[in-house]
């Protein structure tokens, strides 16, 4: 698989920001849109502050700039301050449409936690992306147990956008953000499935710190995709890269 090296976090975040920037600067100046894939946790955190800084010096017209999130938590209501939808609120599309009027929020699409009726929101966000084009780069963070998204090991390379049971692991990493509370972590979540991510036409992976490192060596061994491994499914893609500073 395509990697690249960096030696810090800062240097990989400076790095990955400039090409996304690159890549939505010529979508938009060839077919005047760009439909970005984004990802929440602290992976991608600083990759965005810097690609939302360079988006507002560059004064493009990002009104046709749509922006899918990969999950969401379920049962999750919108305003919680642990939503996926309060995270990318606050980390991109609100200081985004701050230094770049041009971008409205309301194209930031992501999955609906508070959906009474999953199926049909998992399948409505599948057409939705078509609609918009389909994505053009879907960043993406890796979890300690290789997940995507949340599609956790066992999902297979034709998942669909769906409701998944969120696994244990990942659910102990994250109750750091529910006051270490695990009853507090949801146990279901919504997200794109493997087959969903593996039709963006790049992916880019970012892979830092410490925690990632028995994951990464684990993937770097692997010649072909393993359900094991979710994350492995990137091997099977024409066009994906990782930024990793492990
Ligand atoms: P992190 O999460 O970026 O907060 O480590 C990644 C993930 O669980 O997918």
């Amino acid at each position: 698989m395509n990697t690249k090296h960096f030696t810090s976090h800062e240097e990989l975040s400076q790095s990955a920001a400039e090409h996304i920037f690159m890549q939505i600067k010529q979508g938009i100046g060839e077919k005047g849109s760009f439909v970005l894939g984004l990802a929440t946790g602290a992976s991608p955190k600083r990759t965005y502050e810097i690609l939302i800084k360079l988006l507002g010096v560059s004064e493009l017209n990002l009104e046709n700039l749509h922006t899918f999130n990969l999950d969401e938590y379920h049962p999750m209501w919108q305003g919680h301050k642990r939503s996926y939808f309060q995270e990318m609120y606050k980390c991109f599309w609100k200081p985004l449409n701050e230094v770049n009027k041009t971008f409205e929020i309301p194209n930031g699409h992501i999955l609906n936690g508070e959906s009474p009726k999953p199926d049909l929101e998992c399948r409505i966000y599948e057409k939705m992306i078509e609609r918009a084009g389909g994505i053009d780069l879907q960043v993406l963070g890796i979890g300690i147990n290789g997940h995507i998204g949340f599609n956790e090991p066992d999902s297979e390379e034709d998942s669909r956008t769906r409701m998944i049971d969120i696994a244990e692991e990942t659910r102990e990493s994250n109750k750091q953000y529910f006051e270490d509370n695990l009853d507090k972590v949801p146990e279901h979540g919504l997200t794109m499935g493997i087959g969903t991510i593996l039709e963006a036409r790049e992916i880019l992976m970012i892979v830092t710190g410490e925690n990632k490192k028995e994951i990464f060596e684990k993937l770097k061994k692997l010649k072909k995709p393993n359900v094991s491994i979710p994350a492995s499914f990137l091997l099977i893609h024409q066009n994906a890269v990782i930024y990793s500073d492990v």
